[in-house]
């Protein structure tokens, strides 16, 4: 069995492909082959060793395929299932594996391997930040929010949730292309932050009256400004570092801005029970399957060209969802 493996942080070549052996599941586990699996800026983290894991280790947290075998005490699914995952641990750039079932869903006929494996772990971030991380005055119809590197896997899937919930999300993307995809994707606005001063434009867009909620990714080149979009009582919600992480910061600052409130948030706080992470996948599900989130994927590589795959996620150069084939 086939599986990318990382024996030291670092660069794309890094990951090798290696063979190795696969279990059989024990408690509370099952074993999956994978159909095909997705890409996330998370595997870069882990990759750098941003996000120190115990080496060697396989990493990948996203991918779809079938249930092999189940151990004891898991009830939610079955051999011959059709499942798809977002998960704790890394390990899913494999062609098969064994690990927790609590966060691996079956997937609805409706939804072929491929969107599976793209959509786990970005639609369930763009369904917590969207509809769990809000202000304290709550998001209404009509609200604006920021919305950084919206052309992006999570970036696309949130214009579009965005708007089926009635919310004005200005995307903010690195070029002129990415900008006309996130708003032919729902964002209400779209701008470029590579050349215009997005705070300026927010205000603009606004009329001066800022934002109650920046859900910002990029980071260390955004931070700041992002605090400046932000209205009295608003919601700085950090969810990545794409760009580095933010510098430390005072939170005196945060009483000057106007009592803004700050948070970091992870997707996996919200999946760590298999109530959460199912009620999660149902309404994502539900989302994609009423066709108001389409996912798209623009970027395909068999797992061998994982390297090339990372160079272009970190080079920008990437829109949409990515997967690795298999
Ligand atoms: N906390 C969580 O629960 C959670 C879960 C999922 C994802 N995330 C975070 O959400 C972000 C998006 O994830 P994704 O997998 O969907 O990736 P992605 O958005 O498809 O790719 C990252 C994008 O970030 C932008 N970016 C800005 N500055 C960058 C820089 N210096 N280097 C590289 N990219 C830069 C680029 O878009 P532009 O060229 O348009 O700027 C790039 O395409 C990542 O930061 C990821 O860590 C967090």
């Amino acid at each position: 069995m086939k599986a990318v493996q990382i024996k030291q942080p670092g660069g794309p070549e890094q990951m090798v492909l290696v063979d190795v052996e696969v279990g059989e599941p024990g408690p509370g586990e099952i074993r999956i082959r994978h159909k095909a699996v997705g890409l996330n800026f998370i595997d870069v983290y882990h990759r750098t060793g941003m996000y120190p894991l115990p080496l060697p280790a396989t990493i990948g947290m996203e991918a779809s395929g079938i249930v092999e075998a189940v151990g004891e005490g898991v009830t939610h699914l079955k051999a011959g299932d059709r499942a798809a995952y977002a998960s704790q641990p890394p390990g899913s750039y494999c062609e098969a594996r064994v690990m927790p079932a609590k966060t691996v869903c079956k997937l609805p006929d409706s939804i072929d391997f491929d969107t599976g494996a793209a959509m786990m772990l970005k639609g369930l971030t763009a369904q917590y930040l969207l509809k769990k991380t809000q202000p304290q005055d709550r998001l209404k119809e009509g609200d604006f929010v920021l919305f950084h590197a919206a052309a992006g896997g999570v970036g696309l899937i949130a214009c579009q949730w965005a708007r089926a919930m009635g919310l004005q999300l200005i995307g903010t993307a690195g070029s002129a292309a990415k900008c006309a995809l996130a708003k032919e994707y729902g964002a209400s606005h779209v701008i470029d932050y590579t050349k215009e001063d997005f705070v300026a434009r927010v205000k603009e867009i606004t009329g001066g009256r800022g934002l109650k909620v920046v859900y910002d990714s990029v980071g260390k080149d955004t931070w700041d400004k992002s605090l400046e979009c932000l209205m009295p009582f608003g919601l700085m919600a950090s969810f990545g570092a794409s760009s580095g992480p933010p510098a430390p910061f005072a939170p005196g600052a945060l009483g000057a801005k106007g009592s803004l409130y700050v948070t970091r948030q992870t997707l996996f706080s919200h999946i760590a029970t298999r109530e959460s992470t199912q009620a999660m996948a149902d309404d994502l599900f539900d989302v994609v399957g009423s066709g108001k989130v389409k996912i798209r994927i623009d970027q395909r590589y068999p797992l061998a060209d994982v390297q090339q795959a990372h160079r272009d996620l970190e080079g920008r150069k990437t829109t949409g969802c990515t997967i690795l084939t298999l």
